[in-house]
């Protein structure tokens, strides 16, 4: 489930008030193992993700990041070119050691058939809030960023693509049996800077990644891409798609399934409200995607709000139609 480990949480909740910081619980390893496993305890989940974000790659590479209670990330923005002296060319390796310590923990504690997922955030976004500092809903500043200066754009994203293939291959290295590369932002883009900036960019981390651990399956997530899923397919050499919860089934059917697996993709809202409206999408899910290769999961993360036992009966449901 995305963002299974988190604040819906009770166990997490305690956890993370001990580590004080959301970025000291990803940088304490013990901590980081405890939290990752909860909800493989609790649910009994096929696959355990890494606790960490996606955002320690800037701070790898020498960006002040920082999480505001209750706001999200704050990071010292990038706005043009004149920021990049502030970073490094690798990921430090007194920040990405400790990740790749959590990931021998867990690999350790899991049973041998739960799979363990590393992970990433694709170019693209990893770059909005390196720009703008901060989330937002259009991210407006890396847009405007790469159309002014488009050259220089690159330049970054090129950076942030080295610094994913060098963490990705370390979690690998240290017991991750899969990737999934988080391209929360990829609906926003027009055609062509799609193909840029969501498709290029993750083509070449996915070659980066396959040069040197073949076998591991990588997953790439484009929230809100769409019909250019299929760009995706084509043109990265991901393993396996996640959808988000408005994918097209017909379409997916059709021309994404015969060609890797789909991830997702309750409406994580569906999960929160609960009741009859779950049930409906857990069946709508389980019809549209079961007879090929599918991973069940959500469609994006998991809410803060939402009750565990809406959690229980999405997988009671799941469970009763596979048995
Ligand atoms: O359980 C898991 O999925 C593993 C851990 C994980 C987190 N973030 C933990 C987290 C993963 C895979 C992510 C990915 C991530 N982080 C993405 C891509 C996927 C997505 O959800 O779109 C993005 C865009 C981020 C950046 C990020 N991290 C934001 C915007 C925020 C603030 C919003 C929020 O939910 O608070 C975070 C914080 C964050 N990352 C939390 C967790 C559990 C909550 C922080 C806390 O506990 O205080």
């Amino acid at each position: 489930m995305m963002r299974q480990a988190g604040r819906y949480l009770a166990e997490y909740r305690a956890v993370r008030a001990e580590a004080g910081s959301f970025l000291n619980l990803c940088f304490d390893p013990d901590k980081a193992a405890e939290v990752t496993m909860q909800p493989i305890r609790r649910f009994g989940f096929d696959a355990a993700i890494l606790f960490s974000d996606i955002l320690v790659v800037p701070h790898a590479l020498g960006q002040q990041v920082a999480f505001e209670a209750g706001e999200g990330p704050r990071l010292d923005p990038i706005a043009d070119r004149s920021g990049f002296a502030r970073l490094s060319a690798r990921p430090d390796p007194a920040i990405v050691g400790p990740v790749y310590e959590t990931v021998r923990k867990v690999r350790a504690m899991l049973a041998p058939d739960v799979t363990l997922l590393g992970f990433c955030g694709a170019p693209w976004t990893v770059a909005t809030y390196m720009v703008a500092g901060r989330g937002g809903d259009d991210q407006a500043a890396a847009r405007l960023f790469a159309y002014r200066d488009p050259d220089g754009f690159a330049v970054l994203i090129d950076q942030i693509v080295r610094a994913s293939i060098d963490y990705l291959l370390g979690q690998i290295r240290a017991g991750a049996d899969a990737v999934q590369i988080f391209d929360t932002w990829a609906g926003i883009l027009p055609a062509a800077e799609f193909e840029r900036w969501a498709v290029e960019p993750v083509a070449r981390i996915i070659a980066g990644v396959k040069a040197a651990a073949p076998d591991v399956p990588v997953i790439a997530f484009p929230k809100g891409a769409g019909y250019r899923l299929g760009r995706i397919v084509a043109g990265t050499g991901a393993d396996a798609v996640g959808l988000d919860w408005t994918a097209d089934a017909d379409f997916v059917r059709r021309e994404i399934q015969p060609k890797v697996a789909v991830q997702g993709n309750i409406d994580p809202l569906a999960l929160l409200a609960g009741g009859a409206a779950l049930d409906r999408a857990v069946d709508e899910a389980l019809a549209n995607y079961a007879a090929g290769r599918h991973i069940f999961n959500l469609g994006h993360g998991i809410l803060p709000p939402t009750p565990v036992a809406h959690v229980e009966q999405m997988l009671a449901r799941v469970r009763a139609w596979r048995s």
